[in-house]
């Protein structure tokens, strides 16, 4: 079949899979390739067995794939015949030299910059989908237009805004779809074309347009914004605890002011993901970099909050459980960020776990779908670590309960089942605030909540 136009997705991670999934479903007369660096990726892309769990991907995966959607390794190859480049790779945190620990990672970004140009033998337009630094663009644009000949690049920042677990959802009713570009001619029509696939699907005061540096900051400033909600709940909850008020209570009466909105106010163990810490961070370096180091302190503070709010919640158990945690089993339920995923990165569960080790107690991880990340994870760690799907076979013989993601699964299982397999006195500490935590209590157990006042024997 011969395709209208050759779009390439580089980088076939969380971010540049779905979306090319995603393009691929609604535009049938397009062909759309996934590329990346990592062939054992690739080749899960090509398997049954996707590399990525998503509600919903694999069906699209699977009705798309073979006929205009391709997962390859020939990176090059697949530039040269692309006439549209969304550029998906991974922008972590730097861990050496200027800007450690905060600036972005921008050497995955610079490569393929320089892999498009030196394999470009037509102009193409150049997505950036990847979060990044404000003005990475222009340093796009310089590394581009360093070639010789006629060939030219034009270049769009068009950030994505799914979150995992809600992947195909958010791709296929985005709240918005932002794509910023020069204000040129030539950069308005490469913004039009870039409208027209979103067009497919989208309805058109969705697809919002904007200079190419409001969108690349766009995207920074609603990551720490949405983080800024969850560390504000989250320190509202380490007062309820003080004060015998109820965090849920609060977030709800808060939340129906229509002009704050009920979402993103769940107290917990703080936000994880490979996002908002990273963004945030980056956030932070670049307001320090432009002399602005009030916005800086003030924007670092929700990084701090969430470091406080996993270790008020290490503090907790230790002090519940007679101050020593030497020799006693805890059931991690749940290891993954947030519910219906299988990543990991960033999540408290990492931290926590380690901090439990660091005490000497023995830990059971219970996920369903998490577990191998959870062994890669923790692989350098010394201590009793065992990883157990059945959560009723985890918690048997376990003094503590500690549920760290909010899977569904946690709120149904048979408590009173649980309760009996366990040392007793047997201890919950919900992390999430999903339980019954009344019914939990007039089973047996002692219950620590986030942000309401504990229910005990003692
Ligand atoms: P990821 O690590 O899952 O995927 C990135 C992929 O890029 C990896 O598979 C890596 O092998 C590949 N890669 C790196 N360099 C390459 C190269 N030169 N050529 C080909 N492939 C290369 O990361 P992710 O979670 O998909 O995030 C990617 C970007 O999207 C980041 O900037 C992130 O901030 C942003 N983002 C992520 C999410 C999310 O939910 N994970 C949401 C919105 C935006
Ligand atoms: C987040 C944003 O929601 C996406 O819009 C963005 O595209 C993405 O980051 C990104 O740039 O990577 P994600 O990290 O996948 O998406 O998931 P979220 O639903 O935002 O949750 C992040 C963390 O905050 C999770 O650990 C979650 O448990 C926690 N959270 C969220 C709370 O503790 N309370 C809440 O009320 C909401």
């Amino acid at each position: 079949m011969e395709f209208k136009k050759n779009i390439l997705g580089i980088g076939a991670g969380y971010v540049g899979a779905p979306s090319m999934v995603m393009i691929a479903s609604k535009c049938p007369d397009y062909k759309v390739t996934v590329v990346d660096i990592n062939p054992q990726r690739i080749a899960a892309w090509n398997s049954e067995e996707l590399p990525v769990y998503e509600p919903g991907l694999e069906e699209i995966v699977r009705k798309t794939r073979g006929k205009n959607l391709f997962f390859s390794t020939d990176v090059e190859e697949e530039i040269r015949k692309s006439d549209i480049i969304f550029v998906c790779v991974n922008t972590p945190t730097k861990t050496f030299g200027a800007g450690a620990g905060m600036a972005a990672d921008l050497q995955y970004w610079e490569k393929t910059a320089r892999q498009i140009l030196e394999n470009s033998p037509s102009s193409k337009i150049v997505v950036e989908k990847s979060t990044l630094p404000i003005k990475t663009a222009q340093a796009m644009e310089r590394i581009l237009s360093s070639g010789k000949g006629d060939i030219t690049f034009d270049v769009l920042s068009n950030p994505e805004f799914m979150a995992e677990g809600t992947a195909v959802n958010d791709l296929e009713y985005p709240d918005r779809v932002l794509i910023g570009s020069r204000e040129t001619p030539r950069g308005l029509a490469a913004r039009r074309q870039l409208v027209d696939i979103y067009a497919r699907w989208v309805p058109s005061e969705k697809i919002i347009t904007s200079n190419i540096w409001s969108a690349e900051l766009s995207k920074l400033v609603a990551n720490a914004f949405l983080a800024q909600r969850v560390s504000s709940v989250n320190s509202i909850s380490a007062l309820c605890e003080k004060a015998d008020a109820d965090i849920s209570e609060v977030a709800y009466a808060v939340g129906m002011d229509s002009r704050i909105g009920a979402k993103f106010l769940k107290a917990g163990i703080g936000f994880g993901g490979s996002c908002f810490k990273k963004d945030i961070l980056n956030l932070v370096y670049l307001c320090r970099f432009y002399g602005l180091p009030e916005v800086a302190d003030y924007w670092e503070s929700v990084v701090r909050i969430n470091e406080y709010q996993q270790d008020r919640f290490i503090a907790n158990v230790l002090q519940s459980m007679f101050n020593t945690l030497a020799g006693k089993k805890i059931c991690v339920l749940g290891f993954a960020f947030k519910a219906d995923t299988g990543d990991t990165r960033e999540s408290p569960a990492i931290y926590i776990t380690r901090k439990l080790l660091a005490e000497h107690a023995e830990v059971v991880i219970s996920d369903p779908k998490a577990l191998s990340n959870a062994a890669l994870d923790l692989a350098d760690e010394k201590g009793t670590i065992r990883y157990v799907e059945d959560p009723y076979k985890a918690a048997a013989g376990c003094h503590a309960l500690a549920v760290m993601t909010d899977w569904e699964l946690y709120r149904r299982l048979d408590y009173r089942k649980i309760y009996e397999s366990m040392v007793k006195p047997a201890f919950i500490f919900d992390g999430r605030n999903i339980l019954d935590h009344r019914q939990c209590f007039d089973i047996g157990f002692n219950v620590f909540p986030i942000g309401k006042p504990a229910l005990t024997r003692f």
